[in-house]
């Protein structure tokens, strides 16, 4: 095989990408891994999930120092919050996770090529990048190009004052207000930084409930709790215009189902209306493949697209657009292309909101499971009745499982609480091996502990709750 022929090449580095091409390494494939940003890790690692955790745990730190310590007789004197710092704490866990990816592609002989990657015919990719063009052929190439911001017509993002979340993460000053346009995941996680920073956040939601897409019971508590953090919430609204003008933006708003408008006024408006897929570039016209018409490219059970040898996993396929879900999709792929027999369940696909408390959800809605006519089983169990979450002063939400009323399977499993995306991991488990409510509430969990709240859940499905 020449210098520049591989068995697989992979245009995207990111979650999807990256994780692909290690698999693909690992199981003694050629590969290559193309990306045009710069760095490794595509827009969890430099603009996504990485960076939103790191202003999320920064942000949260200055509120508990500032609100929660004194309570468990911490004194402290006057706590004062440093942006610079914060961004710089940001930038270092961004820029030692890129790097990690880096060595990971030495350690396991993947090929690097920094640029952008173009298909210019069956089983050929242009790279373009900084020095010039070079040409790779495969005998497959996946595509993982990922998603980016979608756009709200009247509201034109200049990543000062109406930004994305990739300004979001980026402010050096601390506004004094701020509209949130969308109560989704980017919404609540980004409005959540900058609220516990002393931002007045006013979250402007189309529909008439934050987090649309998880547990009805989840998202009313969320806009509860959310609400008596000082987030104030226009539901059921929608944005007509913007305009800008001296640092700040003016928002026309009205209800979505037309009336009145009104103004707001913010330092910064962030839209966060949810991610489309990104190929621009890529070159898919220059071998026909398909896309649906929201523009996500058309995949089988097996990751082929239309074209014969070019695949393509991760966002820019649709589904979950979560880094989780994509790096399945890379490791399924990569084992598929080896012979081995990759799958992905997507029953069994978690979604964690990183806000305080956190929301962490699988499987089935209360609503999904009405609509599809099946009859269920609910264990509810609140934190507020759990020793160690008292013992934290963290007794808000609770656990809410449920299953399956014939069988006992656990159809889902949703959660608001301290921790509530970790804990969530053994109800993920608990699915993936498609095991009953009963089975979880007979495991022994150790105590004083949250998953104890799991475990209590789980008995309530049973009808044997010990402690409500
Ligand atoms: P991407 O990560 O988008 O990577 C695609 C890469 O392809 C990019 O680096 C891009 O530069 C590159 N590329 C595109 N075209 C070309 C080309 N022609 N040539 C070369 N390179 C190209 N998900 C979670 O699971 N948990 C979270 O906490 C979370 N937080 C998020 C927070 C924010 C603010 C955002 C915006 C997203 C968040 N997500 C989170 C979603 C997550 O980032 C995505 O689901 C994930 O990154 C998708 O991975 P991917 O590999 O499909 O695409
Ligand atoms: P989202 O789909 O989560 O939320 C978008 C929200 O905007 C919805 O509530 C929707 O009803 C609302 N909306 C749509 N059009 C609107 C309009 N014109 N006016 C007002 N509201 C409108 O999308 P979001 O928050 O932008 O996130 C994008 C993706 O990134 C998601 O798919 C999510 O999975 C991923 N992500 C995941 C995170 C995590 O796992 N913790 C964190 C951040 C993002």
């Amino acid at each position: 095989m020449s210098e520049n022929s591989f068995d697989v090449v992979i245009i995207g580095g990111g979650p999807g990408g990256y994780v692909a091409a290690i698999r693909a390494a690992q199981l003694g494939l050629k590969t290559a891994c193309i990306e045009k940003r710069g760095a490794l890790g595509g827009t969890c690692l430099n603009v996504g999930c990485i960076p939103s955790k790191a202003l999320l745990a920064a942000s949260h730190a200055y509120e508990a120092a500032s609100h929660d310590y004194a309570a468990f007789g911490v004194k402290i004197g006057k706590v004062e919050m440093d942006v610079a710092g914060m961004q710089s704490h940001k930038d270092k866990v961004v820029a030692d996770n890129t790097k990690g990816i880096e060595f990971l592609f030495k350690k396991n002989k993947v090929t690097y090529l920094i640029g952008a990657g173009e298909i210019t015919g069956a089983g050929t990719v242009k790279v373009t990048g900084k020095d010039g063009e070079q040409v790779v052929t495969a005998k497959a190439i996946i595509i993982a190009t990922g998603s980016d911001v979608t756009p709200l017509p009247g509201v034109e993002i200049d990543e000062e004052v109406i930004v994305s979340s990739t300004g979001a993460l980026k402010l050096n000053k601390i506004p004094k207000t701020m509209v949130v346009i969308g109560g989704g995941v980017i919404g609540l996680e980004l409005g959540t930084v900058w609220r516990r920073l002393g931002t007045k956040v006013t979250v402007v939601e189309f529909l008439d409930k934050i987090l649309p897409t998880n547990d009805g019971e989840v998202s009313k508590t969320m806009q509860k709790l959310l609400a008596k953090q000082g987030m104030e919430f226009k539901l059921g609204t929608k944005v007509t215009k913007a305009v800008k003008k001296g640092g700040h933006a003016t928002l026309t708003v009205e209800p979505a189902a037309g009336g009145a408008s009104e103004e707001i006024k913010a330092d910064v408006v962030l839209v966060a209306i949810g991610r489309k897929p990104y190929t621009d570039g890529l070159g898919l016209e220059n071998v026909g493949i398909e896309k649906d018409v929201r523009g996500f490219i058309k995949v089988d059970h097996y990751f082929r697209t239309n074209v014969a040898g070019v695949f393509a996993i991760g966002d820019v396929i649709g589904g979950a657009m979560l880094a989780h879900k994509a790096e399945e999709e890379g490791v399924a792929l990569a084992e598929l292309l080896a012979g081995e027999h990759g799958h992905v369940n997507y029953d069994a696909i978690p979604g964690v909101v990183y806000t305080w408390p956190e929301v962490a959800a699988v499987g089935k809605t209360e609503e999904q499971l009405k609509a599809e006519g099946i009859a269920y089983n609910v264990g509810k169990f609140p934190f507020s009745a759990n020793g160690r979450a008292r013992s934290m002063n963290e007794t808000e939400g609770f656990v809410k499982v449920l299953a399956d009323a014939a069988t006992d399977r656990v159809l889902g499993a949703h959660i608001v609480g301290p921790n509530a995306g970790d804990l969530l991991a053994e109800m993920v488990m608990a699915m993936e091996f498609g095991a009953s409510s009963e089975d979880v509430a007979r495991t022994c969990h150790s105590h004083p502990g949250l998953a104890e709240a799991v475990k209590e859940a789980c008995l309530a499905a049973n009808k044997r709750a010990i402690h409500t």
